[in-house]
């Protein structure tokens, strides 16, 4: 992708107490009430801080889970409201509503520089249905979009939508580094450039690892998604888990004769901390009553090496349940082996950035995506709704 074509916050026609609609990535674990993992949020602080020095007022619009388009309180933001308010060190008030009078009295009242933020968005059925008269309704509040959310940038929502048609628009300072980080894979990857998914449906990374093989030189499969490739060359799998619809995709992929999958796994009975655990060979089968649960020993050595022979480096999906230290083995070598690598490493989808993450690797990494499904269809597709909305905007003669 061009990114010269995305517009940036500098390209806003921005004065003091300018109406900035913000489209944020809220969607954070909830822990008790009270926000679990603020890294979503605090990778979005630069562009809120940038826009309130500017003197703009700074109204925040995301959602969190998925409410079904009605008013539900336990998907209220206002626990990130209170984080957002301590992340800034100023009043982030959370407005009752998204849209209409009471909001846009709100607004009015702002100074410039304050920051606002909207009630859940999908409280409103017409942001997931990407409805013209709900669209219409966010853009009355502002006079600029900005879109500070790569994460759900793969839906065609409202918020996406709809204000890049209507308003000058620019994308935050995250989305754009996403953007220009993820691109580096798809345009200019130096090879070997090795891709490591796993996670635990093949499905959901069927169109990806199709992509991928027309940029990597190698896919290394692990997680519990292996267990259908298993099927696929005829392995006994246990009770391991298997997509059986995907057997056949998982056999035209390996047809390709670039995607390795594992040599050896861990397996065990039950999915414990205190589980027995075997170390059994992929081709000699996984017996009846147990269930393969990370990567093996052997497997995680041969993905380490290809790691740090590779020039490029994209991982997708944890190999194991790296939650539970059986099965964390795994995962862990081959975080240590992307953090160690010299290659341009890429780490992306919830649980594998929060694996390096807790592994304290994140720093070693050259870019953690905060995107899970919007960083694979990205990698997928090479383009998303919300980002070709940014472009559509800047392409627009003003009004
Ligand atoms: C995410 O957490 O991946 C994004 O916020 C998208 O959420 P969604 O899958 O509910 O659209």
């Amino acid at each position: 992708m061009d990114i010269s074509q995305i517009p940036r916050l500098e390209d806003l026609p921005l004065h003091p107490g300018s109406r900035v609609l913000v489209r944020v990535e809220l969607n954070t674990p909830l822990d008790h009430g009270e926000v679990a993992d603020d890294l979503r949020l605090t990778t979005e602080l630069p562009t809120i801080q940038w826009l309130s020095d500017q003197k703009a007022k700074v109204i925040l619009v995301g959602h969190l889970g998925r409410p079904k388009g009605k008013v539900d309180p336990q998907y209220s933001l206002a626990p990130v409201a209170r984080r957002l308010s301590e992340l800034l060190g100023k009043p982030v008030p959370l407005a009752p509503a998204v849209v209409g009078p009471e909001v846009e009295a709100l607004i009015a009242a702002m100074a410039p520089g304050d920051v606002l933020l909207l009630e859940n968005v999908r409280f409103e059925a017409g942001e997931t249905a990407n409805s013209p008269e709900f669209g219409a309704a966010l853009v009355a509040l502002a006079d600029c979009y900005v879109n500070e959310s790569f994460g759900t940038s793969h839906r065609e929502q409202a918020s996406f939508m709809a204000p890049p048609a209507a308003l000058p628009s620019a994308a935050g300072r995250l989305l754009f580094r996403e953007v220009e980080q993820l691109s580096k894979l798809l345009d200019s990857p130096t090879h070997p450039f090795v891709g490591i998914l796993g996670g635990a449906k093949v499905s959901d990374k069927l169109g990806v690892i199709e992509a991928l093989l027309t940029k990597c030189d190698t896919i290394l499969v692990g997680g519990a998604m292996a267990f259908t490739f298993f099927v696929a060359k005829g392995y006994a799998i246990g009770d391991s888990l298997v997509e059986p619809d995907q057997v056949e995709a998982c056999k035209r992929l390996l047809e390709s004769g670039r995607v390795q999958i594992p040599v050896d796994v861990v397996i065990a009975q039950e999915i414990s901390a205190d589980a027995e655990t075997r170390t059994v060979k992929a081709a000699s089968g996984i017996p009846a009553g147990w269930k393969g649960l990370d990567i093996g020993p052997e497997t995680a050595a041969l993905f380490a090496d290809a790691v740090l022979d590779a020039r490029t480096v994209l991982w997708n999906g944890p190999m194991g349940v790296f939650e539970l230290a059986p099965f964390a083995s795994g995962t862990r070598t081959v975080a240590e082996a992307v953090g160690q690598s010299k290659a341009f490493t890429v780490v992306g989808g919830g649980d594998s950035a929060a694996a390096v993450r807790q592994m304290g690797l994140a720093d070693q990494i050259d870019h953690v995506s905060t995107g899970g499904g919007a960083s694979l269809e990205f990698l997928e597709y090479g383009d998303l709704p919300g980002i070709a909305a940014l472009r559509a905007s800047r392409r627009k003669e003003p009004s």
